[in-house]
């Protein structure tokens, strides 16, 4: 009966998701009676439904276009950049803060602006025909938006993806807490990798037989932030948030910060119910993790970082030194302390819909990703039904099969959602998510309540699983 203190407290009918728990404070004068309307009361206080916008407007402007730039080892590499980087600008705003992007698109060919992760307005989730038409090359196109959440986002093109964002096309879109905590510094690594060819460039072409009966196109170079061979410098005493981004087509990572004091505290941007150790997680495409390091006064020890997805063989991914000055250490409680639901027994409410994932032989690369037997066309001119309808504000149970022996990387657009169990095995994990593995022919049940109308993506994050039809829609609508 762990719910009840949840469901009890009055707080819970006039908290923030008011207009959702109204219908589970209201169908009972005490105890909500169904699963999903204890797990709705209990939601409650998780994250806000609306934004809270302070008035105060960033403008940036961003283009993409062809680059040449010194990446990976320091070489003249060619690539599609945003405003001639790779990464792309970190685009940094406070929470209530309304982002303004004004967009040129100086590619050879359409694209558009996804924000992942971020629950905006439908039309400017940079979906092409189904939230926005393309934007050819030469065209602009405006996005305008107040985040809801303080959090680690990013940024990359929905068209060709597979090809564009392998290219270089990403970037990080920091939302900083209203009052930020005070650490030393903050770092943004985004980890890639990149499949060169003889000559040292990107190699073509994309989307290959070979990538789409793998996981996706795996390349050989690893990078942080475009560079090989990444030395963080520290001093000792120092306390730093490490925001780390998978930007990758289809490598995972597990990032394993061994002796270091490092703590997760925050999955997809959202901070935990607690930190947990930095080892073991699944960054999988387009994941994220907020990492607190803190470095002892009397260390001088080097550190490395290393990936262990492959415990056989790992692939070192940074290394630390520490010297200089010591450093003041800021003393702050962690800031992972989110309400976020047990959902104990959410995984027994009714199933909304239960997604099938699997392949078959044909379509326009040889092999199709499928979702219930579809694979979609990943331009999305033909447009489908949704897979499956919420009610914005409600709680909802999703069930994943993988009949594949591929992994999945799935992601849902403009919801956040917590993983319930992993075949059958109920697990909690102390975090809410946007995208999350279902292994070769797992299982897996996630919870979400969804807090935005409009009709959102849903797809493998492997970017040429993606492609090759693994994508669908799920549709959100007014209670
Ligand atoms: Cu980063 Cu549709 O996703
Ligand atoms: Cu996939």
């Amino acid at each position: 009966m762990r719910y009840v203190e949840h469901v009890v407290v009055p707080r819970s009918c006039l908290a923030v998701l008011s207009f959702a728990v109204a219908t589970a404070c209201r169908s009972s004068s005490s105890l909500p009676r169904s699963v999903g309307e204890r797990a709705l009361a209990e939601f409650v206080g998780s994250y806000p439904e609306d934004a809270t916008p302070t008035g105060v407007m960033r403008t940036f402007d961003l283009t993409a276009a062809p680059a040449e730039l010194p990446l990976i080892d320091g070489k003249k590499l060619q690539v599609w950049a945003y405003n001639g980087q790779v990464p792309g600008p970190t685009l940094r705003v406070r929470l209530g803060e309304t982002i303004r992007v004004r967009f040129t698109n100086r590619l050879p060919q359409e694209t558009t602006i996804h924000w992942h992760g971020v629950r905006l307005p439908n039309a400017m989730d940079g979906v092409p025909y189904l939230t926005q038409p393309p934007v050819p090359p030469g065209g602009t196109f405006t996005y305008e938006f107040t985040p809801k959440d303080a959090s680690t986002f990013w940024f990359h093109p929905h068209v060709r993806a597979s090809e564009q964002v392998e290219r270089g096309l990403y970037g990080v879109l920091v939302v900083e807490d209203a009052k930020p905590p005070p650490y030393s510094r903050e770092l943004v690594w985004v980890l890639d990798d990149w499949l060169l060819d003889a000559s040292g460039q990107i190699a073509t072409p994309f989307n290959t037989r070979h990538d789409l009966a793998m996981d996706g196109r795996w390349g050989t170079a690893i990078t942080i932030n475009g560079l090989t061979e990444t030395v963080m410098k520290v001093q000792p005493g120092e306390r730093i948030r490490l925001r780390l981004l998978n930007s990758a087509n289809g490598r995972v990572f597990t990032p394993d910060f061994g002796d270091l004091d490092a703590k997760i505290i925050a999955v997809d941007g959202l901070y935990l119910r607690a930190p947990i150790p930095a080892r073991g997680f699944e960054l999988a495409p387009g994941n994220r993790l907020d990492i607190d390091l803190s470095f002892d006064r009397s260390t001088s020890a080097p550190f490395e970082i290393w990936d262990r997805y492959f415990a056989q063989r790992p692939n070192k991914l940074a290394s630390i030194e520490v010297e200089g000055e010591l450093a003041q250490t800021p003393t702050f409680a962690s800031p992972a302390s989110a309400h976020v639901p047990l959902w104990s027994d959410a995984v027994d409410a009714p199933i909304a819909h239960d997604f099938h994932l699997d392949a078959q032989q044909g379509g326009p690369f040889g092999i199709a990703w499928t979702i219930d037997g579809i694979a979609m066309d990943s331009s999305h001119r033909h447009a489908m039904p949704p897979s499956v309808t919420f009610e914005r504000g409600r709680f909802a149970h999703v069930h994943f099969t993988n009949e594949s022996p591929r992994i999945h990387p799935i992601h849902t657009h403009g919801m956040f959602f917590r993983l319930l169990a992993r075949n059958g095995v109920r697990v909690d994990e102390p975090f809410f998510r946007d995208t999350v593995i279902v292994h070769p022919r797992e299982q897996i049940d996630i919870g979400v309540v969804p807090t935005d109308a409009g009709t959102w993506m849903m797809h493998c994050h492997i970017l040429e699983h993606a492609e090759a039809g693994m994508m669908t829609t799920i549709a959100v609508t007014e209670p």
